[in-house]
């Protein structure tokens, strides 16, 4: 069950925190954010493109953040990764910002995070996978005057009903285009713009937020699911420069979008099962409403 940050407990937290600084410690994170930064590199508008920029953008980070969220859990078993719900937690000072979780922003000469689990200062969270000389994390939380998108915002595009669209790519209209940012009111990227620092690079994920925004991005898809039944993933046929449904994906080589379309074959959403109850209760009433029962 994956929950919002914000619900949270004090050992849940500390949980989440302590499994992500062993895999470091271990050796175990930096892949991630290698692998994160040569996708950002090889995607672009005119060329092959898997993890960013093109349709496969969500089924792609569900399966990284399943691989990820799978080395936790050889940590700890208890822990899932939580989503950060940025339209709701929006003040830079309180969580996930705090000392006993992320920490907070960074300072103002130069960006370095001084404070909770990732500091520098802490010897627990040296940057190896750098976009400069720089070991240290780097965070500006709204700097430069980029605000976070509102409830509004978000649901604009949750109405959205095409997934994506030809040109398949960072110009397109559609769901998948205007969720990650490059057309519309901007969601995803304006989150990695608002944290900036590492964030605003291809090694973002050598911010752990990373993990917590991007699961919020990956409920959002859900989310859209469940209000577009009709709608599904676009492409269904393949189509040049993109990943099409039951085409594999890089790195995998064995995961298709398909694979990745009903994330309850592998976790659930905290909010799943409200709407689940929901159903329930009118499948009973409906039995109970039958003259014949
Ligand atoms: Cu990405
Ligand atoms: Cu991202």
């Amino acid at each position: 069950m994956r929950k919002n940050q914000a619900t949270l407990t004090d050992a849940e937290k500390q949980d989440f925190v302590e499994a992500v600084l062993a895999l470091k410690r271990r050796g175990r994170y930096d892949r991630f954010v290698r692998t994160h930064q040569e996708f950002v590199m090889s995607d672009t508008d005119d060329g092959p493109r898997v993890a960013h920029r093109g349709p496969s953008f969500l089924p792609w980070h569900r399966r990284f953040l399943l691989d990820f969220e799978e080395e936790l859990r050889g940590i700890d078993d208890a822990v899932e990764l939580p989503y950060w719900d940025w339209t709701v937690d929006q003040d830079p000072e309180a969580a996930p910002w705090t000392e006993d979780f992320l920490g907070g922003t960074g300072r103002a000469a130069d960006g370095q995070v001084t404070t909770g689990p990732f500091a520098r200062g802490g010897g627990r969270w040296r940057i190896s996978v750098r976009v400069d000389s720089r070991d240290f994390l780097r965070r500006s939380l709204g700097a430069g005057g980029v605000r976070l998108p509102t409830r509004a915002e978000l649901d604009s595009v949750l109405a959205l009903s095409t997934y994506d669209q030809s040109p398949w790519h960072s110009r397109a209209d559609g769901f998948r285009n205007q969720l990650e940012g490059w057309r519309g009111v901007d969601l995803h990227n304006r989150i990695h713009q608002w944290v900036d620092g590492h964030m605003a690079t291809g090694a973002s994920p050598n911010d752990p937020v990373f993990w917590l925004h991007h699961c919020f991005i990956d409920k959002l898809w859900a989310d859209w699911q469940r209000l577009h039944p009709g709608s599904g993933y676009l492409p269904r046929r393949p189509t040049r420069d993109v990943v099409s449904l039951e085409e594999p994906m890089r790195p995998w080589g064995d995961v298709t979008p398909a694979d990745m379309l009903d994330h309850t074959r592998f976790y659930a959403y905290d909010t799943d099962e409200e709407e689940g109850e929901g159903a329930g209760v009118e499948t009973e009433t409906g039995a109970e409403g039958d003259p014949g029962a």
